[in-house]
């Protein structure tokens, strides 16, 4: 049990949990070794760390007013027990202890403040003046760890100044103090986000090891101490490059508006930016880590395989004395034909076992050609709306990160070849035209006008209309019939009356619905008591990305970026594994997660709850928390759909982006993830993408999700949604603007006023001319139904 007398901080902002707080041994021992395989080493000069019995002097309030996770839906857990880093690091380091017991006294007396209003999240706390008495205390130590703790949270983004992006004057005063004093530092950073960098040059020579913990969740203290002691070899590789500066980031100029944001990077995300045009900017690479001890990384050659897929074949070697394991990326680099792309992009990845030292290990790293390609919207090539590989030599290289790579061998295209057509869709709207960045052979930044919308959406939703199931009556069919063969699905639609068959498109209306497990997010499906009697049961859903946020206890995970940084997806499909039969037991049905969203820009609020800048890494991770969290037949849902890449002024606030960069960057995760793993749920997002709200999208839930992608599950939206009138067809607005999109469920119901048809505005157009069909209402039952089928 970690010692409570060193846990001073009472994390306030959530309240106590209820039930029991046992967890399987196993589930807690896979939380720890997540948050210890997610921690990245960024530094580690002359072997500095594992530590060696040393005695350390430990700096920052937040080795006890610890930052576990983010704020928010995501956020909300209630822990059945936190560990932060000096009850991690009690009885397995060698600590000095009386400069801990100021610690101990001042931050009992200054105890860490958690603001409980709703996206006025506490960013930092107050950092702890180093006074001489300090200083003195700490004299006797060999080695110094400074730790500096940040957090942020939903509806909020991080902002531009102290004690949110930036350090603040009393933590440099504390680095100043603690590097001058001692020889070399170790310096951990907890932080769900990344925070600034420009002052690492003055501490370089200073600080001799760098961790970036991220938030660990409720195992964070004996996750550092098991990395700290070397009981863990770090793994940890970063899912988003570090720069500098803010104003390095390609997007910054483009970020925090309120209407709009303008996607001017378009496909030149993160690293992608860098390594193509900035190269200097860039402090640690995407896909960088450290280990205790280092890899011969040697790629064979590159083989095509039978079908579409690429083989490549790496030998990886531990070089030194301790094992470990090492995370192979394979890159490729396409030729730059008349679509500018990026010098490099991860195509796939793979992470060793445990390497003895000595030991070698091949992995087979496949990919398609298909992540190759790239996707043509302004016709540049011949073939609009169309993925194209232009012809030349794709090389394709692997190593440990996007800068530190080998080539393995090459993939020539002979000539342009058309990979799939498709159909143009969720465009840019023509009154919004702006140029995005592009390159050419010479590698220099270029600006082109982004191609707009051209189809006409209206004729494409009346060309694409469902059909209608003949209603029956006189029939007292259920559900079970439906579960045991004697009727099919449709039958049993077939049935339903237009009270049941609205009542299916929208919740509960409130958060906490007394039809769910206490604490809940919302109910769907059996919402009316007619239904219920039809065997539709009440379906429970509740957050998020870090651990179930019931009333009842429930362990609270590492954050998305640090399960993404073990870049391990069997590892974290065994975790979310646990997590679906903790679903099991504590009476959810499904789980508002994984959040997904590209990390865009380092000022996103949310940034902790999403997994990486690159598609390839955050479908992949996603792929297999979803895989994981449906082992015990319950479902995930992956979110938010789409582009919802900042947090100020979401409800409203419209992504602009180029059809390519939406497909290639922002939708890419996405489709991994519903092509390798089949969530059951998934909800749309708050904000606009191009013009058009996530819960109206047609082109997105309808055309791109389900036709293209094959997704066969039920769409929620995100809570509450915003009221409008579709421009296509004046007579729906609100709920038959949403059910013509093919987003099933307004979650978690109700928009003015709850009443038993909602407000009304499902039924108002129906049965009147151009209003909502029978067909696309009953087609969204059917949507919905199909996850109730399966709930025992
Ligand atoms: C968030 C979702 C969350 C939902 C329910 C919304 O504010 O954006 O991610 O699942 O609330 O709590």
């Amino acid at each position: 049990m970690p010692n409570t007398a060193l846990l001073t901080q009472s994390f306030s902002r959530v309240p106590k949990g209820s039930g029991s707080k046992e967890l399987p041994e196993r589930y807690k021992y896979l939380n720890r070794k997540t948050a210890a395989e997610g921690i990245v080493m960024l530094k580690n000069e002359n072997s500095l760390l594992p530590l060696k019995n040393e005695n350390v002097a430990v700096f920052g309030r937040v080795q006890l007013d610890y930052f576990y996770v983010g704020n928010g839906s995501g956020g909300d857990v209630r822990y059945p027990y936190l560990v932060n880093l000096m009850q991690g690091i009690e009885g397995r380091i060698n600590y000095n202890k009386e400069l801990a017991a100021v610690y101990l006294e001042w931050c009992e007396q200054n105890p860490a403040e958690y603001s409980i209003e709703w996206a006025k999240w506490t960013t930092h706390h107050p950092e702890m003046p180093l006074c001489e008495e300090a200083m003195k205390k700490s004299a006797t130590s060999d080695i110094a760890i400074a730790i500096i703790g940040r957090c942020a949270g939903e509806d909020a983004d991080t902002t531009l100044e102290q004690g949110s992006f930036y350090l603040t004057d009393a933590e440099t005063a504390m680095l100043d103090k603690v590097t001058a004093a001692f020889r070399k530092t170790i310096l951990i950073i907890n932080s769900g986000n990344i925070i600034d960098f420009s002052w690492y040059k003055k501490y370089e020579g200073k600080i001799g090891a760098l961790l970036y913990v991220w938030q660990g969740g409720m195992e964070s203290g004996n996750a550092i101490a098991d990395v700290l002691t070397g009981a863990e070899n770090p793994g940890g590789k970063l899912p988003t490059a570090i720069a500098y500066h803010y104003e390095d980031y390609p997007t910054a100029k483009n970020f925090g508006n309120m209407d709009y944001n303008n996607y001017e990077e378009d496909v030149f995300v993160g690293y992608r930016y860098f390594e193509t045009f900035a190269k200097e900017a860039v402090l640690f690479p995407f896909g960088y880590g450290l280990s205790y001890t280092s890899f011969s990384i040697d790629p064979a050659d590159v083989k095509p395989q039978m079908g579409e897929d690429i083989c490549v074949q790496v030998k990886v070697k531990n070089m030194g004395v301790m094992a470990g394991t090492e995370v192979v990326q394979v890159y490729y680099s396409a030729p730059q034909g008349v679509l500018g792309k990026p010098v490099v992009a991860l195509a796939a990845f793979g992470k060793t076992k445990l390497l003895a030292p000595g030991e070698e290990q091949t992995l087979s790293l496949n990919f398609p050609l298909y992540f190759m390609a790239s996707y043509d919207d302004a016709g540049k090539t011949g073939n609009k709306s169309a993925y194209v590989l232009e012809a030349g030599d794709y090389i394709i290289y692997a190593g440990n990160s996007s800068r530190n790579i080998r080539k393995a061998g090459t993939v020539t295209i002979s000539e342009l070849t058309l990979h799939t057509q498709l159909q143009e869709a969720a465009a840019l709207d023509p009154a919004c035209g702006f140029k995005r960045l592009t390159t050419d052979h010479t590698l220099t930044k270029k600006y082109e006008d982004i191609p707009t919308r051209t189809v006409d959406l209206k004729e494409r939703i009346l060309d694409n209309l469902p059909k209608e199931i003949p209603q029956t009556t006189g029939n007292d069919y259920t559900l079970s019939d439906v579960k045991c063969g004697k009727i099919t699905l449709e039958d049993f639609v077939a049935t339903l009356n237009m009270q049941e068959l609205e009542a299916l498109t929208r919740g509960d209306f409130i958060m906490h619905s007394k039809l769910g497990a206490p604490g809940n997010a919302g109910v769907f499906g059996g919402v009316i008591e007619s239904l219920r009697e039809k065997g539709v049961v009440p379906v429970t859903a509740s957050d998020g990305p870090s651990g179930l946020r019931l009333e009842v206890f429930s362990a609270l995970l590492p954050c998305g970026l640090a399960l993404s940084s073990t870049w391990n997806t069997e590892l974290i499909k065994e975790l979310a594994t646990y997590q679906g039969e903790e679903l099991n037991t504590k009476g959810s049905h499904v789980i508002l997660a994984p959040g997904m969203n590209i990390l865009r820009d380092p000022l996103c609020g949310r940034n902790f709850e999403y997994y990486a800048e690159d598609p390839i890494l955050s479908g992949k991770i996603a792929a297999a928390m979803v895989q994981g969290l449906q082992t015990h037949g319950k479902s995930a849902c992956p979110k938010h759909f789409a582009a919802n890449n900042q947090e100020s002024n979401r409800r409203i606030n419209d992504s602009r982006i180029s059809e390519r960069a939406l497909r290639e960057i922002y939708l890419r995760g996405f489709e991994i993830c519903v092509k390798e793993a089949a969530p059951k749920n998934l909800m749309t997002s708050y904000n606009r993408i191009n013009g058009v709200w996530g819960h109206y999208h047609y082109e997105l839930c309808t055309i791109i999700l389900r036709e293209e992608w094959g997704y066969t599950g039920n769409i929620l939206t995100d809570w509450w949604m915003q009221k409008a009138q579709d421009p296509n067809f004046p007579a729906l607005t609100n709920d038959a603007y949403r059910i013509r999109a093919q987003v099933d469920v307004l979650m978690p119901g109700g928009h003015d006023h709850y009443s038993t048809d909602g407000d009304g505005s499902l039924l108002k157009s129906y049965e009147k001319e151009g209003g909502i069909t029978l067909a696309e209402i009953q087609r969204s039952a059917v949507n919905n139904l199909k996850f109730n089928l399966g709930i025992e």
